[in-house]
């Protein structure tokens, strides 16, 4: 049985001073993550115990300590105020789920500066707008990613440093390269911990949108009053659990829960920086003795189709509780789980915005497979017109969910764009543009999203983003970009294009378009298909109906099609 008691006596005695207290927080005080997640826990006597456990793709294991988190974060934020980076300065880090990853951006939180972390897949062309976007001064790499940094650089005249952690002295750095190595650097035993309170900027994460640039997401170090409590409550973390987050922190997941809520709490993490797949996944989790595992549906997909065989190869009794998030989690995959691993995958839903789980099942509670359970205590939701944005009352009827403003994670705005953030405000909810249901006993069930954003494998692609990449490929005249159904990613870009003339349509420029995006934005943003069309259906003022072709990917009805003749 978990720690946690019943979800309604939790509901009914909620505030998030109990987060405070735990914490040891006053209004008022400083606050800070970094602090948080390292020195605070070698405070408490935790000096020796382990933090982190990694084992990189080719089988090298580096184990760190509480204490050894909190003298190389503050290596880490010391040289990085000795380059001239300053509290509330942006700095990227752009790297594979490395040591450097994890303990790089509590050192940034240290000093006050605000972390960009960006998902090391990305390509030139989704590294540049989102470092436009936030001016980004530094920016943390490896080797390895160095080519994508150097083809931008010249037109961020902002971009001040380029810190490369394995550098290894073959080739001369040029003009604002650094090197930088971690394990070997003089470590720095005091630092100066920048006294950021509740409403300083910790975290900028970038999250698409339907229409225009990525939205960069700002959270602040109060953010860590409910990131804490749910990890413990929802992820139900013990003293002495061996914790897996198969997130990537590229992505909020993997610093919300791979880095804030596990290292607050003083639990011992593993990450593993290798590719998916399932004999690896389950040899992971024997050889470490994984007992709390969160990860996520297209996963645990992938895990169904290996089949059970594997499963039986290995001792996974160390498994104690199971969660998952980024999209919808099909009742099947957990009944699998459960049959599978004698325990279900918890589903939670939240979003970059939110900062923190927002709707869960909670050990303990009745999992009712394919629903996303109930919002977290202190979180005000409901399911709202999507018209007028009243409350539905009525069991099962379909609207708009909406979250009442306030709980700490919250962002707090997108970085230089409040327009777009004050219209996600309506009628006093936070509308987060998911569609859902509610039923009688008050469990959560996800519809689907409210908007063309493509939700591939628990990544959100902008169909937008990938469009204006296509057209700068100088065969396509137009295109348009739908999400299209797939049994194990939920759902994977197709792009509909028509050619300039000279082009043929054929598979050969197929397969260089899709590399043409691959390498531009990602291997996520690539086009599972490209179709060759002679035109696209379009509004009487030219605007292209993406909902017409994806009604026809997902074998929809269209319905009446004058309606969408008008531009919205
Ligand atoms: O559409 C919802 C879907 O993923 C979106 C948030 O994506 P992102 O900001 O990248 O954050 C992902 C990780 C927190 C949501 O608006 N989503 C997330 N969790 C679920 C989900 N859809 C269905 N069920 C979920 N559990």
């Amino acid at each position: 049985m978990s720690h946690i008691g019943s979800y309604d006596q939790r509901v009914k005695n909620f505030d998030w001073s109990i987060a405070e207290k735990e914490l040891g927080y006053h209004d008022g005080d400083p606050i800070n993550i970094g602090w948080y997640c390292s020195d605070r826990i070698c405070e408490m006597g935790k000096s020796d115990k382990l933090a982190l456990i990694w084992e990189g793709h080719s089988g090298d294991v580096k184990k760190y300590t509480y204490n050894d988190l909190r003298v190389n974060s503050n290596t880490i934020g010391a040289f990085l105020k000795e380059l001239g980076i300053k509290n509330d300065d942006r700095v990227c880090l752009f790297m594979d789920k490395i040591p450097e990853l994890y303990i790089g951006l509590l050192g940034i939180l240290k000093i006050g500066a605000i972390a960009q972390p960006l998902f090391s897949a990305f390509g030139d062309e989704s590294l540049h707008v989102r470092m436009e976007n936030a001016e980004t001064k530094a920016i943390i790499t490896q080797r390895k990613h160095v080519a994508k940094v150097r083809k931008i650089r010249d037109t961020m005249p902002f971009l001040e440093h380029i810190i490369i952690v394995d550098y290894d002295g073959k080739h001369p750095l040029r003009e604002k390269e650094t090197a930088f190595r971690m394990d070997e650097a003089e470590k720095v035993e005091k630092l100066d911990i920048h006294p950021t309170k509740a409403e300083s900027p910790s975290l900028l994460h970038y999250t698409s949108g339907t229409t225009g640039k990525p939205k960069g997401v700002k959270h602040v170090h109060y953010s860590l009053i409910s990131q804490y409590l749910t990890t413990k409550w929802v992820l139900d973390l013990h003293e002495d659990d061996i914790y897996w987050c198969t997130a990537d922190p590229g992505w909020v997941t993997g610093t919300s829960y791979g880095i804030i809520g596990p290292f607050s709490l003083g639990i011992t993490q593993c990450v593993l920086d290798k590719g998916f797949g399932a004999d690896n996944w389950y040899q992971f989790i024997d050889k470490y003795k994984v007992s709390i595992w969160y990860s996520a549906p297209t996963a645990i997909r992938s895990l169904m189709k290996a089949g059970e065989e594997v499963v039986k190869k290995h001792d996974l009794s160390s498994l104690r509780h199971l969660a998952s998030v980024g999209e919808p989690l099909n009742a099947e995959a957990v009944i699998w789980s459960e049959k599978v691993f004698g325990k279900p995958f918890y589903d939670t839903y939240w979003q970059t915005e939110t900062g923190s789980m927002m709707i869960c099942n909670y050990p303990g509670m009745k999992v009712k497979p394919g629903s996303m359970g109930k919002p977290f205590p202190g979180i005000t939701a409901a399911v709202v017109d999507p018209d007028s944005y009243e409350v539905i009352d009525e069991p099962g009827k379909p609207g708009l969910i909406g979250f009442k403003p306030g709980w700490p994670a919250m962002f707090r705005t997108y970085w230089g764009n409040e327009e777009t953030y004050r219209n996600k405000f309506k009628n006093g909810w936070y509308i987060p543009g998911d569609r859902s249901s509610i039923d009688n006993e008050g469990y959560y069930w996800f519809i689907g999203r409210d908007d063309d954003v493509i939700n591939t494998a628990g990544h959100l692609v902008s169909p937008f983003e990938v469009e204006s990449a296509l057209l700068e490929h100088e065969a396509v005249a137009e295109s348009a970009v739908v999400a299209k159904p797939d049994d194990v990613n939920m759902e994977v870009v197709k792009a509909f294009v028509t050619l300039n003339p000279g082009y043929e349509a054929n598979d050969d420029l197929e397969l260089k378009i899709m590399n043409f995006i691959r390498k531009k934005l990602s291997p996520l943003a690539m086009p599972q298909e490209i179709e060759y069309v002679k035109s696209l259906p379009k509004t009487r003022s030219g605007k292209i109906m993406r909902r017409l072709l994806h009604a026809k990917e997902w074998g929809e009805e269209i319905g009446d099609t004058s309606t969408l003749e008008d531009d919205e």
